[in-house]
Order: structure tokens, then C-alpha cells, then sequence
């Protein structure tokens, strides 16, 4: 890549998380709870060139892995985003999402009679459907508003 195309730079410990939909690179953040006060090195492309995409957003967080809870969540707004593990400056891992059959504890049900939303600790549960997540409980269904209701 020529210096002119370098938009972002390389991080030395931490993970890149790539070819995310354009448009979902705050929602990324959002999920993974980040929001700077952390004081984690994080950079952000929005709108980036891809080959494969056309444009895509980027996000690189220095000194931060994922859980599989967060790549859970992430695949469903970043269906075809790479998770790069990066340990002195190099790619030592790379995985693409995988869609789950459903995600557990981590998105919050907007219906406020719902089960998971009463006083006894109820953990939600979500299966994955065609055209979002699906409330195990009360069969609300999240679709475009998924980022608002992340609860890890
Ligand atoms: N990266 C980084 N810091 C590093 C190494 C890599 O920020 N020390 C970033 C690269 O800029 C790239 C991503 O991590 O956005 C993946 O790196 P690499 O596998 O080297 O790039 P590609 O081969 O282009 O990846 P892919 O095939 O997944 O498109
Ligand atoms: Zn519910």
C-alpha cells in the first residue's frame, strides 16, 4: 500500500476489526463498550475503499481482544467483518464472522413487560432470524436497532 493510501495506522497489540459494513463502524464500538474513556488507543476509517466491499468501515482498538459474546453481536450488524488478532505489528490471527444460532446475555428486550425486564434476573436469549434476533421470551423482534440494545 503507497503512503498515499495508508488512512489508518498499523497498531502494534490488539485487534482490527475489518470489512465492517460502511455506516456501522460507532455501532462496532457501541458493542464492544468502548466509548474513550477507557483510554485505549482506538482509530476509526469510515467510508474506507475496499476491493471487496467497495467501502467499509474500520476499527482498530490497541490492547483489547474480543469476547465471543462481542464477536456474536458484531456478526449480526458486520455480517462480513474480519477479526485480526495483531501482536508486535503482526496479523497472528484472522477470522471472519460466523453468524450464531442465537445470542445469550447481551442484548437487552425493548418490551417492557417482557420477562427479562422484571425484577427477578431473567437472562435474555435471542435466536437469530432471517431479518434480525428474535426474544426467546415474548418474540419481539430487533431489527435495524440491534447497537441500541447491547447489555454486556
Ligand atoms: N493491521 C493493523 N496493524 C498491524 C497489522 C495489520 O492495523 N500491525 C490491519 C491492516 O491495516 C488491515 C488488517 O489489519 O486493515 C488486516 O491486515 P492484513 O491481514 O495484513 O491485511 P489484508 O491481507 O489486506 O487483509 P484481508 O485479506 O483480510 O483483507
Ligand atoms: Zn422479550
Amino acid at each position: 500500500m503507497s503512503e498515499h493510501e495508508l488512512r489508518v495506522s498499523k497498531i502494534r497489540d490488539g485487534t482490527v476489526i475489518d470489512h465492517v459494513e460502511s455506516g456501522q463502524a460507532l455501532n462496532v464500538l457501541a458493542i464492544l463498550g468502548i466509548d474513550g474513556s477507557e483510554g485505549l488507543a482506538v482509530s476509526v476509517g469510515m467510508n474506507v475503499p475496499s476491493d471487496r466491499l467497495g467501502r467499509k468501515d474500520i476499527v482498530k482498538v490497541e490492547g483489547r481482544e474480543l469476547s465471543q459474546s462481542e464477536v456474536d453481536v458484531l456478526s449480526l450488524i458486520a455480517p462480513e467483518a474480519t477479526i485480526n488478532i495483531v501482536r508486535e505489528f503482526e496479523v497472528v490471527e484472522k477470522n471472519r464472522v460466523t453468524r450464531p444460532d442465537g445470542v445469550s446475555g447481551v442484548l437487552s428486550c425493548p418490551n417492557r413487560n417482557c420477562i427479562t425486564n422484571d425484577d427477578e434476573p431473567v437472562e435474555t436469549r435471542f435466536d437469530v432470524v432471517a431479518d434480525g434476533v428474535r426474544c426467546d421470551y415474548c418474540s419481539t423482534i430487533l431489527r435495524d436497532d440491534i447497537a441500541d440494545h447491547i447489555d454486556v
